[in-house]
């Protein structure tokens, strides 16, 4: 077995925001960046694994506000929330901490003031729209108005969702503040930028030396090619934030500091245990530095990011590992399905061993997304870690413990060595997938060595051997075989299932489960009785987990609530038109015979309808108000003659009428009974 030299590692997940729960999707994350630490530590390496709350921004403080504290009061009890959430999960971080800190005040701060007598921050006055009523900057996805394009309304300041159209807020239709409801006026005001295309060719370099997963260093080079451009880093009060030194008024964008709150975390934990923070981030240095993340926020981590640290003269990452998102049973995550689980939700009904399993047979180094397919859950679980693992161990412990006082073998047979020897001769191979993030290769491995043990005691039959006379010494060895080969799967599963580990580690009374002392096999030494390791999934628990999702939705944050709902904000009469401009639009009774939810935007569901002589495809935006199976078979009415729009997802062929103030509460206008598809309404 090879053992090189240890390896210092300083390993981080992207930091969750302050102001919501954790949730399956987030725990993708962490589970697999736990994994990698566990393994690394397990090698023998000088590992560090280390997160913190990002605490800053408009919707946090916003968010404080609206529950009438101050943000500091909202941010710590997150943060104890969120560590809750990581323990139940045993999400093993060596430090957690938050951007909201003196560390994180530091090191912002410095790494400004350095790129800034470098000559890489530049002053701009733009034009922002401003909220009167709130006297506040919004930000663009505080902004809500008409797509300039396609007149979709109740679309955000950046985007529209409908037909994908991307803009500046002062180009929307009819904008209002999604904070009071007011229109907002444009105001001029002055803004710090990070000339990012200053780091260009260093980024070029960067970005193609191997720290980046293939498709994103391709994903980079169009955004190279569309040109670098500076990037503003300040926000006006009020704002949750950092100050920014030699301004006024003036705070730090929450992107900006957020990564610094890797460097922050680490240098808490160095102040709390010694380590020396500049082996670690200092240019040059022998440590290694990689930061799991998700793929949305890739633009930060590879553009910015090493722009930033280079440009302060701090060493740049290895890697940034990027990931795709969870789906659940194929669809985005959904509050209506209970599919949008919360990580506390899914600990009152399951063990967390079960989801790092499942997630870690489905991760692997690409960013794909990774999709939690309920039943499958339910069934790998059962059969790999219950049927084939424990089950090793429950089949021998029995033998051992009562026809042998608890005690193993003192020597095996060379047959039975060579069979112990197979198994550890695959612990490099086993223990480079886990070091190029391919898990889901990794179990199908050890899952293949657990059926090559359970072939092995089927063969064996030490219940048979047990019955017979004189068949001790098989009895004992098949047995002890069995234990030795569970230790051995036990030892490779351990970055995964701490837990059961940990139990295993008691029943089997050893200190440890490090990764080379499966060396030498466990002989003439004593276990305990064996206690179950792991129990069954039950689908029972799994619906019920489900149930309880739909219940306990968290509050809505305050950027996803419709503009000024709480003014019962009715929208202004639009301009006013002929008769013959109403006379031209024709109003048919449609059937809707298929609906569907089109995954990819949050409010639009595909319908087809049926106007009698004809079958349409309409996309609606009234996602948040139906599910798709309601309304199938419903008539409504739409407007028939409308020019064909092209959006996003395909052809929208007309408009159907809804009415209500949005959100669940969006009503698909019901004709009489006795309307029939194609009938016009008049
Ligand atoms: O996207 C997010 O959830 C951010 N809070 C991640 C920040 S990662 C790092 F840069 F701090
Ligand atoms: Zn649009």
């Amino acid at each position: 077995m090879t053992q090189t030299a240890s390896r210092k590692i300083l390993i981080t997940s992207a930091l969750p925001y302050a102001n919501g729960p954790i949730h399956l999707g987030h725990l993708v994350e962490y589970i697999q960046t736990d994994i990698w630490s566990r393994f690394q530590k397990m090698r023998g390496n000088e590992c560090y694994y280390v997160c913190a709350d990002d605490a800053h921004g408009t919707p946090i403080m916003l968010r404080a506000q609206a529950e009438g504290i101050a943000p500091e009061e909202l941010i710590a009890r997150v943060s104890e929330e969120h560590q809750r959430d990581f323990a139940g999960f045993n999400i093993a971080f060596d430090h957690y901490h938050s951007t909201h800190s003196p560390e994180n005040r530091h090191f912002a701060s410095y790494i400004y003031e350095q790129l800034k007598a470098k000559g890489h921050i530049s002053r701009k006055t733009i034009t922002q729209f401003y909220d009167p009523e709130k006297q506040m900057f919004l930000p663009d996805r505080f902004i809500k108005g008409t797509c300039p394009k396609c007149k979709a309304e109740d679309q955000y300041g950046d985007n529209c969702e409908v037909c994908g159209a991307t803009y500046s807020p002062t180009e929307l239709l009819n904008p209002k503040s999604a904070v009071s409801g007011a229109t907002p006026v444009e105001k001029e005001t002055d803004h710090l930028f990070f000339e990012l295309d200053h780091f260009g060719d260093m980024l070029k370099e960067w970005t193609h030396k191997g720290h980046l997963q293939t498709q994103i260093a391709n994903k980079l080079d169009e955004w190279f090619e569309s040109g670098l451009r500076g990037w503003d880093i300040s926000r006006d009060a009020p704002y949750f934030g950092f100050e920014i030194p030699g301004e006024q008024d003036k705070f730090f964008y929450v992107w900006l500091d957020a990564p610094v709150g890797y460097m922050a975390s680490f240098k808490a934990l160095c102040d709390k245990t010694g380590i020396n923070f500049d082996d670690f981030w200092k240019q040059g240095s022998d440590a290694e530095l990689y930061h799991f993340i998700g793929k949305d926020i890739i633009y930060f981590h590879a553009l910015f990011w090493p722009a930033m640290l280079s440009g302060a003269d701090f060493r740049t990452p290895d890697a940034i590992f990027a990931h795709g998102f969870l789906t659940v049973d194929g669809q985005k995550m959904s509050k209506s399905r209970g599919t949008f689980i919360m990580a506390k939700t899914y600990l009152d009904h399951l063990n967390s061993e079960y989801l790092r399993y499942y997630f870690a047979t489905k991760l692997n180094s690409r960013i794909d997304d990774l999709d939690l397919n309920i039943e499958d859950f339910v069934q790998r679980v059962n059969s790999d870690l219950v049927g084939k693992v424990v089950n090793i161990a429950s089949r021998c412990a029995g033998f051992v413990v009562k026809k042998f006082n608890g005690k193993l073998a003192d020597d095996f047979s060379d047959n039975a060595k060579s069979l112990y020897q197979s198994f550890v001769a695959e612990s490099e191979m086993i223990a480079s997938l886990y070091e190029k993030r391919e898990y889901g290769q990794a179990m199908r491995e050890i899952m293949a060595l657990a059926d090559r043990a359970n072939e092995y005691i089927d063969e064996t039959a030490p219940w048979v051997l047990a019955k017979q006379e004189g068949k001790e010494a098989e009895l004992h060895e098949s047995v002890s075989v069995g234990i030795n080969l569970f230790r051995v799967l036990l030892t490779y599963l351990a970055p995964v299932l701490p837990e059961t580990a940990e139990k295993a580690l008691g029943f089997l009374q050893l200190n440890t489960l490090d990764w080379n002392a499966i060396e030498s096999p466990l002989m003439g030494h004593t276990i305990q009785k064996f206690q179950p390791l792991m129990t069954r999934v039950e689908m029972d628990a799994v619906e019920k987990m489900i149930e309880d999702s739909k219940q306990s939705m968290p509050a809505a944050q305050p950027q996803a609530t419709a503009p000024a709902a709480a003014n019962a904000d009715i929208d202004p009469i639009a301009p006013e038109i002929t008769f013959d401009d109403f006379a031209k639009l024709d109003f048919r009774i449609a059937k809707i015979v298929n609906a569907e939810a089109v995954p990819e935007a949050d409010k639009l569901l595909k319908l087809t309808l049926d106007i009698g002589l004809e079958q349409r495809q309409v996309f609606a935006g009234i996602k948040s108000a139906y599910q798709p199976e309601e309304l199938v078979g419903k008539l409504t009415v739409m407007v028939a003659n409308l020019a064909p729009r092209k959006m996003r997802f395909g052809m929208s062929e007309g408009m159907v009428l809804a009415a209500g103030p949005g959100g669940k509460d969006l009503f698909i206008l019901n004709p009489d009974e006795g309307a029939q598809p194609g009938m016009r309404v008049k």
